[in-house]
């Protein structure tokens, strides 16, 4: 591939990606330098929260090389002070006479953005060079700057048949050890993991990563009237990650101050119209928690809720080679679903592989 600016932003976005899991609610950049005579000199990525940003690490490695230079950043340099200085002035003080953007900052912070800064102190600026793909690396960022809400990951395993659970609601384990471990490497990198109460009840799965991620993920449970038993494993754990229950406005009161006195964090929400608690508002609270990706682990009745509210962007889905049967057994997704097949949502930048005997499916949905 010739060294064009595509090629350079490619880069930018491979280094970006080390940051995934670390950074969050920050979003994932990379940066490359190259001097006056194309030649890379620094490389960078924002490597954790509250860290100096992807562009200042380059520059850094860079040095004085960088005077005269290209700054190649996956997203436009911030102007403002946040839990560090701006940016555009490390851009400005390097002498770095162009700047190449992957794409520009969802979060508008004041009137004039980094990009307008720096054009207004003589750097050349192009923006928009691989947009897409720069866009994808921020889109749980932008998910919860713009709707103020996690980015949401629908995940579940199933058998050839698309069933979850057999006809008695039995599904420990469909898929093998390997599909497994990569669920448990997925949890790693969550700020929550959620699922309705009807999975607690049958299931009483325990939620956590395991080994350990790089981050704790909050287990959170949909549970209107506040039935998650004081025996389960998610109360009996507690003190390993935080679990937080979402139940009505009509939940018993004694049954709620019980699970407030075992550990549990309990969040009385209005009910939607079929007396559930309302997932758009779950998700609202998740974003004012500052929680940028969630994975929903299901049950079919909450991934349902959240399909037919157009509120999953990724789904991780894993297929066992096996066939369950019977019209009663679970399905994915419940909800109302789509009445005609223009109607469906197709996913995009589908990725497949095969992970012991199952094959590991993910991609995005279509707006995302
Ligand atoms: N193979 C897999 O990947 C996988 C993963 C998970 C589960 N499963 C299987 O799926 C089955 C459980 O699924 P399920 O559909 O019966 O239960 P579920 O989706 O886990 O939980 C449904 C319950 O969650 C509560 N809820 C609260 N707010 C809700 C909302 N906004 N939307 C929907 N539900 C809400 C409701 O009870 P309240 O009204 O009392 O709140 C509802 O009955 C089990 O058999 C389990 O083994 C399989």
């Amino acid at each position: 591939m010739p060294e064009t600016d595509a090629y350079w932003m490619q880069r930018a976005i491979e280094l970006a990606k080390q940051g995934e899991g670390y950074v969050e609610p920050n979003p994932m950049v990379g940066a490359v330098v190259l001097d006056r005579d194309g030649i890379c000199c620094g490389e960078g990525w924002h490597e954790e929260f509250g860290g100096p940003h992807a562009e200042v690490n380059a520059l850094a490695t860079a040095g004085s090389r960088a005077a005269g230079g290209t700054l190649y950043v996956t997203l436009e340099p911030c102007h403002h002070h946040g839990k560090t200085p701006p940016c555009t002035s490390a851009v400005e003080t390097t002498g770095i006479s162009r700047v190449v953007i992957g794409c520009l900052d969802p979060a508008k912070h004041q009137q004039e953005t980094g990009a307008d800064y720096l054009r207004s102190r003589g750097i050349e600026v192009t923006s928009g060079v691989l947009e897409a793909e720069a866009a994808a690396l921020i889109a749980p960022f932008r998910t919860l700057m713009t709707a103020g809400r996690p980015f949401v990951h629908g995940k579940w395993a199933m058998s050839l048949d698309g069933r979850i659970a057999t006809r008695t609601r039995h599904s420990q384990w469909i898929t093998g050890p390997d599909a497994r471990l990569v669920g448990h490497q997925i949890r790693g990198r969550m700020d929550a993991v959620l699922v309705g109460i009807g999975t607690v009840l049958h299931d009483d799965p325990l939620l956590t990563a395991r080994p350990p991620g790089i981050r704790t993920a909050t287990r959170v449970v949909l549970d209107s009237q506040a039935r998650l038993p004081l025996d389960s494993h998610l109360v009996k754990t507690n003190k390993e990650a935080p679990v937080l229950l979402f139940v009505s406005e009509t939940a018993e009161q004694q049954r709620v101050q019980q699970l407030e006195e075992a550990g549990v964090t309990v969040v009385r929400i209005s009910n939607d119209a079929h007396w559930h608690v309302d997932i758009e508002h779950v998700l609202k609270e998740l974003g004012t928690r500052q929680m940028t990706n969630v994975l929903v682990e299901g049950g079919s009745s909450v991934l349902g809720s959240l399909w037919d509210r157009d509120l999953i962007d990724e789904v991780h889905v894993f297929v066992a080679p096996k066939i369950i049967g019977g019209s009663e057994a679970l399905g994915p997704v419940g909800g109302v679903g789509r009445d005609k097949v223009p109607d469906i949502t197709s996913l995009r930048g589908m990725n497949m592989q095969l992970v012991g005997e199952d094959v590991y499916l993910h991609g995005r949905v279509g707006r995302s």
